[in-house]
């Protein structure tokens, strides 16, 4: 912590902005020749989402990004988070390119451009084309290469206006809720994790396949991949929960990192995996197209794990679960130090990467009042002072040295939060979602005013 009363300042070069994703904002599902996507069938599976919501109409963005560019320029933002959606480009995920949607983006990073606010690109926050989970989806290998090839399409016409470019967000939430849970699209059920292990292996193969076509372009911004994480403490000081603590850190965060960044799976891990005959199946080749150099890795930060020995804990003998601390309306838990002690862990295995947050804020409920001016406040202390607590503590990693770049808020706009539809606001931007109508909330006065002096 820094008690001096210079505040907490940061470096001049930080890079601040808020982020996005396209099926959370959108809408306009079926405008301009958008092909479905396993979000749009999953959110239409009545009991998927709460309330039925559906990302039909969002904050219905594709319509209104002009006024949400303004809000940017207004907040100072220096960088704008979004993603890309696949079946905009690709209807089908594998045939006829969909020029009005590579269009519609050019038109977007340009005006973004035009603000004055860098463009930040993910090309897969989780809306597969429809057609190619009906091949399989991320089970089926033929589908990194169609993401491989989507991928160049898109470098190809954003190239030169892109500032950083991101594969793929949250692989680890793809594979498990996805195909261990069910709790996401595509809603595939599987709790041995057989299934979710061999999806993780290929969503890194195409992460791999996605850097080689760039590095092939010769493109100059920076590119990585956004892993989710959470530093993780053992229960207890017992040796027995302080190794088991170690091994849900491999199992859960390393699993994605270390393929990346070294080019091999955590070696005790892959271990008990193999012993389970759980671990995916490779081919010769894969762990070097993974581990094709990146310029960065983004971290999605919003908790911290307790783990303990667990005799039944799965091949790694480990149960993990929340902390006893505040709690969000997502129900996790509200630790400060959650962010500074995962970038100190990520930047002393990796040290030669530069760390960007991708991700980091927490749903509250909110409200809208009306002040003595007749204007229209949300008073989200709550919030604000979770985002401010966490760059509080992160200060201290620029005395040690550690490769932090910069921090995206999550999200710029209250969304569609998946399956828990728009019941839950991240939002620093409130949305009235019968009206559209956009609110600033007091989060966002005060973030425009920590971007505007470099600090707190
Ligand atoms: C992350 C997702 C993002 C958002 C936040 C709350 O897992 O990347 O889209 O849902 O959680």
């Amino acid at each position: 912590m820094n008690n001096s009363t210079e505040g907490y300042k940061f470096p001049a070069d930080f890079l601040w902005g808020a982020a996005t994703a396209s099926y959370q904002i959108e809408g306009a599902a079926k405008s301009d020749g958008r092909g479905e996507s396993v979000w749009d069938r999953f959110s239409h599976t009545p009991g998927k989402v709460m309330n039925g919501d559906t990302g039909d109409v969002a904050c219905d963005h594709y319509h209104r990004f002009r006024e949400d560019i303004a809000i940017m320029k207004e907040l100072g933002l220096q960088a704008y988070r979004f993603s890309i959606a696949w079946p905009r480009i690709i209807p089908d995920g594998s045939g006829e390119v969909n020029q009005a949607g590579l269009d519609y983006y050019r038109l977007l990073v340009r005006e973004l451009r035009a603000a004055g606010i860098v463009p930040v690109a993910t090309l897969f926050h989780w809306d597969l084309p429809q057609a190619l989970q009906d091949q399989g989806g991320w089970q089926n290998r033929e589908t990194c290469s169609h993401f491989a090839r989507y991928a160049r399409i898109v470098f190809e016409a954003l190239g030169d206006q892109v500032g950083m470019w991101i594969t793929h967000n949250e692989p680890w939430v793809v594979a498990f809720l996805g195909h261990a849970s069910g709790h996401h699209a595509p809603g595939i059920v599987d709790p041995s994790n057989k299934i979710a292990l061999q999806v993780s292996h290929h969503l890194l193969l195409s992460h791999g396949m996605a850097v080689r076509e760039y590095r092939n372009l010769k493109l100059a911004a920076p590119i990585g991949i956004t892993l989710n994480m959470a530093p993780i403490q053992p229960a207890t000081d017992s040796p027995a929960d302080q190794a088991a603590a170690e091994r849900a850190h491999q199992g859960g965060n390393d699993w994605f990192a270390r393929p990346v960044l070294k080019g091999e799976y955590p070696a005790e891990i892959a271990k008990q995996l193999q012993a389970a005959a759980l671990f995916p199946a490779t081919e010769a080749g894969d762990m070097d197209l993974i581990a094709l150099k990146t310029d960065f890795l983004g971290i999605n930060i919003y908790f911290r794990q307790l783990a303990r020995h667990d005799e039944n804990g799965g091949p790694g003998q480990v149960a993990v679960f929340s902390g006893p601390g505040p709690r969000t309306r997502m129900d996790w838990e509200v630790y400060p130090p959650a962010m500074h002690n995962i970038l100190k862990r990520i930047s002393s295995d990796y040290p030669d990467i530069d760390l960007y947050i991708t991700e980091n804020g927490a749903a509250f409920e909110d409200s809208v009042v009306t002040d003595s001016e007749g204007k229209r406040r949300v008073h989200d202390d709550r919030r604000l002072s979770y985002i401010q607590e966490h760059l509080k503590e992160a200060h201290a990693l620029f005395t040690a040295g550690v490769r932090f770049k910069g921090y995206f808020a999550w999200s710029l706009l209250d969304n569609f939060e998946w399956a828990f539809g728009f019941d839950r606001r991240f939002g620093i931007v409130h949305v009235d979602f019968d009206t559209q109508q956009r609110t600033l909330k007091d989060s966002a006065l005060w973030y425009a005013q920590v971007i505007k002096n470099k600090g707190m």
